[in-house]
């Protein structure tokens, strides 16, 4: 494992040995009262992981995918070469069936492909495996770089004293450490700024009450927890002077889809003048698409509405709607934080410019 990653007293999570290794994961469904890891052998461990949230975050996620292509190999190097690309293929499609909306998961999955074949009858397949536990942890570890980045460029976006409002966690249980939107928070501590910062509890799964509030607590922020529907009466008392949130995919023109909520907050914030930021790395961009009405929004399991606080909350029965993302359209945005720059005015110009085209 390359220490570099490891983010203070806790990991998101890491590779422990060599090809024959495994991955081990902070398993956040047990935060905020339990800090206990999930050892990962195999790949339909990882893909219950990935679907239940027990690792989240879209940079998290497309990390561990990587790792999971290595896990789905083990043992492989014994076939005949179309055989192990066969192999290749199904952990890839089975790991891509996991979670629609982050496209970091498909990005991650890609590399580990491409990285294959640039190979492929040209290494032994023991060598191959080894070269695609290399392509992970590189992923793992430019995901690192990317947040850190993230952090700089956008801490110069806040002052200090400033209240500062976001909504999920994009944090460093999201990504390899550091985080994005909390990234720039952690790197405007760094720079002596005292913030002040409004957690949405973000319902149905609480990330934010469960992740967000845990993460910067431990790193000694002021944090003020509040219900979602209580951010509208917190910007309209003039305490929030930014938002900050991640980004699951962004769209070509720059609509960013994010954890279910986020919408209504751009919303709030247009309407209390308050600029609104969307923090992610260029691993988060999905170019192919024009606009996000392309974006696939997962729905998930109603009972996460119906039974969310450990006991029945509704009436058994009843017509449930849970998506779990919506999508920002960029005219709310006023600037996208990458590991490369700020993308301000958010536009297709600006991001073909900074991310490519
Ligand atoms: O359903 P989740 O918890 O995976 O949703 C996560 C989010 O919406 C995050 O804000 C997003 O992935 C950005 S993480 C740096």
């Amino acid at each position: 494992m390359n220490s570099s990653v490891v983010d203070s007293d806790f990991y998101t999570l890491r590779w422990v040995g060599d090809v024959d290794g495994r991955l081990e994961l902070l398993d956040q469904t047990l935060l905020p009262v339990e800090v206990k890891y999930l050892p990962c052998d195999d790949v339909d461990t990882l893909f219950e992981a990935i679907r239940s949230l027990r690792v989240r975050g879209a940079p998290a996620i497309g990390v561990a995918a990587a790792y999971g292509v290595c896990l789905g190999l083990r043992g492989s190097q014994d076939r005949t070469e179309s055989d192990f690309f066969f192999k290749l293929d199904e952990v890839c499609r089975y790991l891509a069936a996991s979670r629609p909306t982050a496209v970091n998961l498909f990005w991650a999955l890609d590399r580990m492909r491409q990285a294959a074949e640039l190979q492929r009858g040209l290494v032994p397949l023991e060598v191959l495996q080894a070269m695609l536990l290399d392509e992970a942890r590189r992923i793992h570890e430019e995901d690192a770089a990317m947040c850190r980045a993230i952090g700089a460029h956008g801490a110069k976006l806040l002052n200090d004293g400033d209240g500062v409002l976001t909504h999920c966690n994009a944090g460093a249980l999201a990504t390899s450490e550091y985080g994005t939107a909390l990234a720039v928070l952690y790197a405007a501590q760094e720079q002596g700024k005292r913030l002040q910062v409004f957690v949405d509890e973000t319902r149905p799964l609480l990330q934010g009450s469960r992740l967000t509030a845990w993460e910067l607590d431990r790193r000694g922020f002021d944090v003020t927890l509040i219900c979602d529907n209580m951010a509208a009466q917190v910007m309209r008392e003039g305490r929030v002077q930014a938002v900050v949130v991640g980004a699951d995919r962004i769209a070509s023109n720059g609509d960013a889809a994010n954890k279910i909520g986020t919408y209504g907050v751009a919303c709030l914030a247009k309407m209390h003048e308050v600029p609104f930021y969307v923090a992610a790395p260029s691993s988060t961009f999905d170019l192919s698409l024009t606009d996000g009405f392309g974006i696939p929004i997962e729905e998930r399991d109603p009972r996460e509405i119906t039974h969310g606080f450990g006991k029945q909350t509704a009436p058994t029965g009843v017509k449930v709607y849970n998506p779990a993302f919506d999508v920002t359209p960029a005219k709310l945005i006023r600037g996208i934080i990458c590991e490369r720059g700020v993308i301000s005015p958010v536009d297709a110009d600006g991001i073909g410019r900074l991310i490519g085209s």
